[in-house]
Parts: structure tokens; C-alpha cells; sequence
């Protein structure tokens, strides 16, 4: 992989909340273009280590390179503003505000700001069915219109790279086929994407390069297609492979 293809690289990334150390020298390259997807388990890192991009923690050590510019250390929303949006865990949108102001709220970066009707309209185009509810409360949304939402709302920044955390969770296999159809369309728009995810088989069908993390270790990468099933299963649940978390 030459340097030029490398949109976003993570470096030897420690993080501790207090004494507890979360990210053990996690090394991670996002290349320009592509969907890769970060697999692990429950309390694996995987937040963490979005967090840690997007400024949200701070790193003890390591560091994080976009677009060949150091980014760690940055407050968030310089962060965000250099094109790195996240559709948070849980599909966390403002219940009380209406769908179409929850669009509009994740335009709030500067040079989306100015293009913001323009946004709105690429939003409803890809999920139509938010432009039929952009007048209710996202309360009143399904969870699969939530997140839909929640994905809209981080394309409303115009990001270069997209993070999605957990996007199929609670969801039912037809509402996620859709779901990943969409990042797929997303991703030929020419943003990044990367995947969070707990389900082995879907990381590996949806992305392009895998990562799979282990109580804050990277213990396992390569090219989906060329990653069996059996092995990613295997790391992903450690040595403990029947013990319940
Ligand atoms: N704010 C915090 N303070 C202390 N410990 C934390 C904090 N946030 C996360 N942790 C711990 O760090 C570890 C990694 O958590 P993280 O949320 O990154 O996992 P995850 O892979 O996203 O899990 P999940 O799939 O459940 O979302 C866990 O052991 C968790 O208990
Ligand atoms: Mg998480």
C-alpha cells in the first residue's frame, strides 16, 4: 500500500480510561475509498477506538493521521470538520426534534452549512422514506428508520470518511440487508466507510479489509475475501472461546 492511498492511519494506539486500559498499540490503515470493518465482541475497544479518532478520547500514546496530517489532539469538532462523521452506537438521534431537523443538525460544520438544502435532498434521495416522515418526531421512527436517520444525518456533514458503529444491532435481517445496501451506495459516492461490527460473516461480506480486535488488540487482519470464517470466529473470541463474557 503506498502512503497515497492511506486516507486515515492509526499508530501504536494506547488508551486507558483511568487505570484501565482499553487499546493496547492498535495499528489500523483505512485506505482511500475502501470499507473495512473493525469485528469484535462486547467490551472489545471498538467504540473506544472510534472515539479516540473522532476526539472524543484521548490517546495516552500513539497516533492518528489524516490525510497525512496528525489529528490526535484535536478538539472534536476541528476533527469533524476535516471530513470524519459518525453514525453513533445505538442509532442516537434528538427524539423531540422532527426528522428533517435532525438532518439538519448534522450540518452543522461549516462548509456544510452552506450546502445544506443540497444535502438534505442527497439524504432523501438515499432513504426516501425519511423525506415521508420529515415532519414527525424521530421518536415516532422505527429502529430501523432511526438508524437510517442517525446514518442520514452523519452524510448531512459531506464527510470524507464515514464511521458506523453498530448499525445492524437490534434489527431485523431485511431492514440490515437494506441498510448495508445503502453504505454499499454510499461508498460508490467515493467515501470511506468503516464498519463496526459483532456479526463475523456480515464484516466479511460488506468490507474490503478486516480487523479484528480482541480486549484492546488488534489480533487479526486482512483482506475479507481471502479471511475464512472459522479463523476470524476464532480470534474473535479469544482462547475463551465458550466462556460467557
Ligand atoms: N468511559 C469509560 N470508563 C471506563 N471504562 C470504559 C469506558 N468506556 C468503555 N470502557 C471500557 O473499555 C472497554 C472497551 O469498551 P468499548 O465501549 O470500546 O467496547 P466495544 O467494543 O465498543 O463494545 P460493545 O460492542 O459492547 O459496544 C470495556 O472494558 C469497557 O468497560
Ligand atoms: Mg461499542
Amino acid at each position: 500500500m503506498t502512503n497515497d492511498n492511506v486516507l486515515l492511519a492509526i499508530d501504536k494506539l494506547n488508551v486507558h480510561y483511568r487505570q484501565f486500559q482499553a487499546l493496547y498499540d492498535v495499528s489500523v490503515k483505512i485506505k482511500k475509498g475502501s470499507i473495512v470493518s473493525i469485528i469484535g465482541s462486547n467490551g472489545a475497544g471498538k467504540s473506544t477506538l472510534l472515539n479516540t479518532i473522532l476526539g472524543i478520547n484521548r490517546p495516552t500514546s500513539g497516533s492518528v493521521t489524516f490525510m497525512d496530517q496528525r489529528i490526535d489532539g484535536l478538539p472534536t469538532n476541528r476533527i469533524a470538520a476535516k471530513g470524519l462523521s459518525m453514525s453513533p452506537e445505538g442509532s442516537r438521534v434528538f427524539p423531540n426534534l422532527t426528522v428533517k431537523e435532525n438532518l439538519l443538525m448534522g450540518a452543522y460544520i461549516p462548509q456544510a452549512r452552506k450546502n445544506k438544502e443540497a444535502m438534505l435532498e442527497k439524504a432523501y434521495d438515499l432513504f426516501p422514506v425519511l423525506k415521508e416522515k420529515s415532519k414527525q418526531e424521530a421518536n415516532y421512527l422505527s429502529g430501523g428508520q432511526r438508524q437510517m436517520l442517525a446514518i442520514a444525518r452523519a452524510i448531512m456533514a459531506g464527510p470524507k470518511i464515514l464511521f458506523c458503529d453498530e448499525i445492524s444491532l437490534g434489527l431485523a435481517p431485511v431492514v440490515i440487508k437494506d441498510i448495508y445496501k445503502k453504505i454499499q451506495e454510499i461508498n460508490d459516492e467515493g467515501i470511506t466507510i468503516v464498519l463496526i461490527e459483532q456479526d463475523v460473516k456480515r464484516s466479511l461480506k460488506y468490507s474490503d479489509y478486516s480487523y479484528v480486535i480482541l480486549k484492546g488488540n488488534i489480533v487479526m487482519e486482512g483482506k475479507s475475501s481471502e479471511l475464512p470464517v472459522e479463523e476470524v470466529t476464532d480470534a474473535y473470541f479469544g482462547e475463551n472461546k465458550y466462556a460467557i463474557y
